[in-house]
């Protein structure tokens, strides 16, 4: 996969030479650039931003960079992702979408956000997503792009070792996962739970099952009203 990432804040993306990022990058599974915005400003104090039409607090980025950026960097296949407190919610779903994709393109916005010009702009020659992290609002885009990079580098295929881990873990069936544990059996007069020490498989998938349901009954209503009863069993009810 290749990724271009589009910002006035290169710096901030350091951390994605660390870590599997890195090490994803290194065995050649993810192409990623970072790009300055400012490259694609043409007057001498390498302008982005400038007041709001129709008046109101701060700055808005103004078009012709952006413009000239997206230009420089989209090819054929491309998605521009735009991270925003007014996208849609950023899911597990939309990670296993952008993962399945040849090149993504990342605008970073900064202020108030990016003149609206350049999406629809943008969305006459590409699909064009803007999602949201959440219900709060960051400085701007850069590390709800390294939250996302982070979410779909680890779906590229050959990134996770064992592939099973992805099945297993939160939100891969709408529910969230069992609490884990390790040794020592016990540690400051806890214990960890028998069954998961019984070595009876079977036993265990019920326990981590239950407890999965129950978690998300009580952390994620929202989650656990959307989960599809038919995929309940009769224990599950009980439990
Ligand atoms: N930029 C600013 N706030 C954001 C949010 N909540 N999610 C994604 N990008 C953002």
């Amino acid at each position: 996969m290749r990724v271009d990432v589009v910002s006035i804040f290169p710096e901030y993306f350091a951390p994605l030479e660390l870590s599997l990022i890195g090490k994803a990058r290194g065995a050649g599974l993810l192409d990623l650039a970072v790009h300055d915005l400012r490259t694609w400003t043409s007057d001498v104090h390498r302008t982005v931003d400038d007041s709001p039409y129709g008046g109101g607090p701060g700055m808005v980025m103004r078009p012709e960079p952006w413009a000239a950026a997206l230009d420089a960097v989209a090819r054929p296949g491309s998605v521009l992702v735009v991270p925003s407190p007014v996208g849609e919610p950023f899911t597990q779903a939309d990670a296993h979408e952008l993962a399945a994709l040849d090149h993504l393109i990342f605008a970073c916005g900064r202020y108030e956000g990016i003149d609206q010009r350049v999406l629809d702009d943008a969305a006459d020659r590409m699909p064009v997503r803007e999602v949201s992290l959440g219900d709060y609002v960051l400085f701007g885009g850069e590390v709800a792009v390294i939250v996302i990079m982070e979410a779909v580098t680890r779906l590229l295929p050959g990134v996770l070792g064992n592939a099973e881990s992805l099945t297993e873990e939160s939100h891969a069936a709408g529910l969230l996962e069992a609490p884990v544990y390790t040794k020592p059996a016990v540690w400051r007069e806890r214990a960890v739970p028998e069954v998961l020490r019984s070595g009876d498989h079977g036993r265990i998938a019920r326990w981590r099952r239950t407890e999965s349901l129950l978690r998300t009954a009580t952390r994620r209503p929202d989650l656990f009203a959307a989960y599809p009863g038919e995929l309940l069993d009769k224990k599950d009810r009980a439990a």
